[in-house]
């Protein structure tokens, strides 16, 4: 089938079939990154989970290895679920990952490479004392689990966090990063000029959402900076169809890394005929935006732009309100764009006051916008996904700007779920909006005003694909004229193959 074939990914990861979720246990050994992930090996549905293995040279081209863990002990005999991995300050690799007992119990298992002089780390062994860790009194045996990489304290104890339940808290990652934006942190870094990141994955509503604090490491405390944005009820990592994140820091490259798994938007049934089923975000870099304090900065790793081809550059392009202006690039399903946006007032006496958010969509119109971009949209705009700026009037007049991704137009078929993503963003008085766009086939990574804002998104059209995929600019605004300034590559696939390992039957 053209259509599900057009869907696959040319330079995110995914594995070559089934289904995969949460990325796991990321590291960096011997010049390779390492790359593990929850996989059914059987199906395109989740289920038999194991811990799938992949590695890479620039976290761009990926090999898959064979499978690195298995259900095969009565600790992890319903499933090798999410983990973390620790690099020791002795070069040992530990791997703290959540077993389901045979008993159905959430545990926390240890495990390491069998041999740390293999670059591949092809063979993992678990600790035979296993499990390390049991729900502890007051927390339901099915309420305990992901553990995050270790960090040191200053009494020489080693701490990490794991989620259990109000509303269950997935995935937690705890991370520092400097205040003066511009280094990245070692998971043990502590001291003046270091904040914490706490982030969880909440089960409820499948959000990633974090929040900036402040830990005491003397009562291993954390309390965010802004308890209106404590975590849970702020900000999000990714506003669109995003889950289970991790970071590692990068000791070959001095960053930290951040992976999130996108999943599908369309039914099991689809997944099925596909044979396949998600797949993960281009890593990205996080900083902390020391312009704003109030977020992180993310952006896609530098080794991406080694996919770009040839590339477009349109200046200053006048879109009038309400009007939409082709951008005469080729095939453009395989895309980096960066794009920087001026707003001209025209009549602005008296303007609209909405609903400080995304609205209805890119249809919905105001005194400021909605512009922005129509990715994967067809000649006849049949189809079209929007990702675009929403500046609004707050009550006290000034400016208060959202990012958006409309999915609502994205594909024909209507079993689909479309939804209208998005947050608002911070932009400064000084700035222009600026938005960079990945489009990879049915994947499109968007970041609002240098990754203040972030918003994936899964599409799937039925006639916006291969060469009837067009880009094209909009402005929807009543009251502006939107001048826009882009570059815009076509980006290369990337290389991601089996490794042909000997002995592997998997
Ligand atoms: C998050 C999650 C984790 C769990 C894993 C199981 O998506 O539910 O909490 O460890 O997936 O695959």
């Amino acid at each position: 089938n053209a259509m599900f074939y057009w869907q696959r990914s040319a330079y995110h990861f995914q594995p070559q079939k089934n289904w995969m979720n949460d990325p796991n246990g990321p590291l960096y050994h011997k010049g390779w990154y390492h790359l593990f992930y929850q996989y059914n090996p059987y199906s395109a549905i989740w289920g038999n989970i194991t811990w799938g293995h992949a590695v890479s040279r620039d976290l761009i081209h990926w090999l898959y290895l064979p499978l690195a863990m298995v259900p095969d002990r009565w600790f992890d005999f319903y499933g090798v679920w999410t983990g973390s991995a620790t690099l020791l300050p002795d070069g040992q690799i530990l791997v703290l990952y959540t077993g389901k007992t045979n008993e159905s119990m959430q545990v926390q298992n240890l495990a390491y490479p069998a041999n740390l002089s293999d670059p591949l780390l092809l063979h993992w062994l678990k600790y035979p004392g296993n499990p390390v860790m049991v729900p502890p009194l007051g927390i339901q045996h099915d309420d305990f689990r992901d553990p995050t990489t270790a960090w040191l304290g200053h009494d020489g104890t080693w701490r990490l966090t794991l989620g259990s339940k109000l509303g269950m808290w997935e995935c937690v990652d705890f991370y520092p990063v400097a205040i003066n934006g511009s280094v990245a942190l070692d998971t043990s870094a502590l001291g003046p000029g270091v904040k914490h990141v706490l982030k969880a994955s909440l089960d409820d509503t499948k959000v990633d959402h974090y929040a900036i604090g402040s830990y005491d490491p003397m009562t291993d405390k954390w309390t965010p900076d802004n308890p209106e944005e404590d975590v849970g009820v702020g900000l999000k990592v990714d506003y669109g169809r995003y889950y289970a994140s991790k970071t590692f820091f990068d000791h070959h490259k001095q960053r930290r890394v951040l992976w999130g798994w996108i999943n599908e938007t369309d039914t099991e049934t689809a997944d099925l005929q596909k044979g396949w089923a998600s797949l993960q975000t281009i890593p990205r870099t996080v900083l902390y935006d020391n312009k704003t304090g109030t977020n992180i900065l993310q952006w896609p790793v530098e080794e991406v732009e080694s996919l770009r081809l040839n590339n477009t550059v349109f200046k200053e392009v006048v879109v009038e309100p309400g009007s939409v202006v082709p951008l005469d690039i080729g095939t453009a399903t395989q895309l980096d764009i960066l794009a920087e946006f001026e707003i001209e007032a025209l009549d602005i006496s008296s303007t609209t006051n909405q609903v400080l958010d995304c609205g209805g969509g890119a249809a919905e119109r105001s005194t400021y916008g909605p512009f922005g971009l129509l990715v994967i949209a067809d000649a006849s705009l049949s189809e079209l996904t929007p990702i675009y700026f929403r500046p609004l009037n707050a009550s006290d007049r000034s400016l208060r700007t959202y990012f958006c991704t409309d999915t609502t137009r994205s594909s024909k078929a209507s079993d689909v779920f479309k939804q209208v993503y998005g947050g608002k963003v911070p932009v400064l008085d000084d700035e222009k909006y600026n938005m960079r766009v990945l489009v990879d086939h049915s994947i499109v990574e968007s970041f609002g005003q240098g990754g203040r804002t972030v918003i994936s998104s899964r599409i799937y059209p039925t006639e916006a694909i291969y060469g009837a995929a067009k880009l094209l600019l909009f402005n929807n605004a009543s009251r502006v004229n939107v001048k826009a300034t882009l570059k815009i590559w076509e980006m290369n696939s990337a290389f991601i193959r089996p490794f042909p390992v000997e002995g592997d039957d998997s």
